[in-house]
């Protein structure tokens, strides 16, 4: 891939990986990602803002080579899919040097051994570098999504660079986003899994940006967003706004009984105006399972007894549910055992640090009969009031 032109004096460089299809070892990767690189041409000094994982470094190095200089790198995270190259960059323009945040820079050395510190210079909240007729602002924005994590501002241009913060997994020769619904669904996905459980720092950041003029957003994954509002009203809504109508319901059912609760829920729920999204935890991933988190108001586990325990693949939801943080304030648990209702003790220490008001548990032994039964319509009516309340039911 050639540098492409973005404006007269900035280029997007960087990789598109198609083929990744795992990212930090967790999360799926449906589209693939881009890591994104921008050069920026000033009149008297050229920067990189930030590089390319390092299994792509020799996109991004065959890129630099129609570069004479690179007097700046700037480098808003410390994570190797932004940083990884830096190395190499530095190796072929040994004069350059590294602009970062104060954090950034101890996390650099740690990462990337044998950088040496005195070509790391940091910047403060709100400190301006200057390329000649081009001024980069540094904005700190923490926890997105790490501690370090800040975004550079073209005053001239009106130009965000946010790296992760607003980026989208998304492998596409499409330079922009417009107001692609795929980019936007592909950027949910993104959200939910790294920004949903910072959401806290999110608004902040959010808040900060407000008070700046902003034509573009030049993120570290996916398309450039040419429509910046776009993607900051889709922010402001996930992050800000309420949950829905909806009740998710992860289950696992080795012999359908847990299944047949499920459904019989699932329709309980139906009858009541109540949305419902089931997802079998032996096929649903983790993209899924944390998109569906941020809109849901309640959250029903649903696992057979195993051993005494509840499946594990129902534990490890419950991991990840203590991960993502969801905002759903209500959380139950349906499921079917042979011999002994030891699940819902466990269940409700398990659920315990999610800090949840927790519906009542319904379990049947074996197939659920006309009692089981009872209570699930007992549960779908209180969660239809509970939705009443909460005020997320249709008018
Ligand atoms: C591997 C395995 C381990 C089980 N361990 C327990 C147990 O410790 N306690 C219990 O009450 N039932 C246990 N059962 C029985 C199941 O909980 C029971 O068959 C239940 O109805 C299965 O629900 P399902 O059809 O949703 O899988 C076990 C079943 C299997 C297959
Ligand atoms: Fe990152
Ligand atoms: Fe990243």
């Amino acid at each position: 891939m050639n540098p492409r032109q973005i404006t007269n004096q900035i280029d997007l460089l960087g990789a598109i990986d198609w083929d990744r299809t795992v990212f930090d070892s967790l999360i799926p990767l449906p589209d693939g990602t881009t890591y994104n690189s921008y050069l920026l041409k000033g009149s008297e000094k050229t920067a990189l803002i930030d590089t390319v994982e390092p299994g792509k470094a020799y996109v991004l190095m065959n890129q630099l080579t129609q570069v004479p200089e690179i007097d700046y790198i700037i480098s808003l995270h410390a994570e190797q899919d932004h940083s990884g190259t830096i190395p190499l960059v530095l190796e072929q323009y040994p004069n350059a040097v590294v602009y970062t945040s104060q954090k950034e820079k101890l996390m650099l050395l740690d990462l990337l051994p044998g950088l040496n510190p005195d070509q790391i210079i940091t910047v403060e909240d709100g400190e301006q570098l200057s390329l000649g007729d081009l001024t980069l602002k540094f904005i700190y924005t923490p926890w997105v999504h790490w501690p370090e994590t800040m975004s550079a501002y073209l005053i001239e241009e009106n130009i965000l660079f946010s790296c992760d913060f607003f980026g989208a997994h998304l492998a596409t020769s499409k330079m922009f986003a417009d107001e692609d619904p795929l980019v936007l669904a592909s950027n949910k996905l993104y959200y939910a899994q790294i920004m949903q459980p910072l959401r806290k720092f999110v608004s902040k950041n959010l808040e900060k940006l407000e008070r700046y003029d902003i034509d573009m957003i030049c993120p570290s994954h996916g398309p450039i967003y040419n429509i910046p509002e776009f993607i900051l009203s889709a922010y402001d809504e996930w992050v800000n706004g309420t949950t829905k109508n909806v009740v998710m319901i992860p289950y696992v059912s080795m012999h359908n009984s847990t299944l047949r609760m499920v459904e019989y829920l699932m329709s309980s729920l139906c009858d009541r105006g109540i949305m419902v999204q089931p997802y079998n935890l032996e096929a649903a991933d983790i993209g899924q399972l944390a998109t569906c988190m941020i809109d849901a108001s309640t959250i029903i586990l649903a696992s057979p007894t195993l051993l005494g325990n509840p499946h594990p693949l129902l534990a490890n939801a419950i991991s990840l549910t203590a991960l993502v943080k969801p905002k759903a304030p209500f959380l139950g648990y349906i499921g079917s055992y042979g011999w002994g209702d030891t699940v819902s003790k466990k269940i409700a220490q398990m659920a315990a640090p999610l800090k949840k008001e927790v519906l009542p548990f319904v379990t049947a032994k074996g197939y659920p009969n006309e009692a089981a039964k009872q209570k699930l319509d007992d549960l779908a009516q209180l969660i239809f009031e509970k939705h009443t309340e909460l005020g997320v039911l249709p008018k």
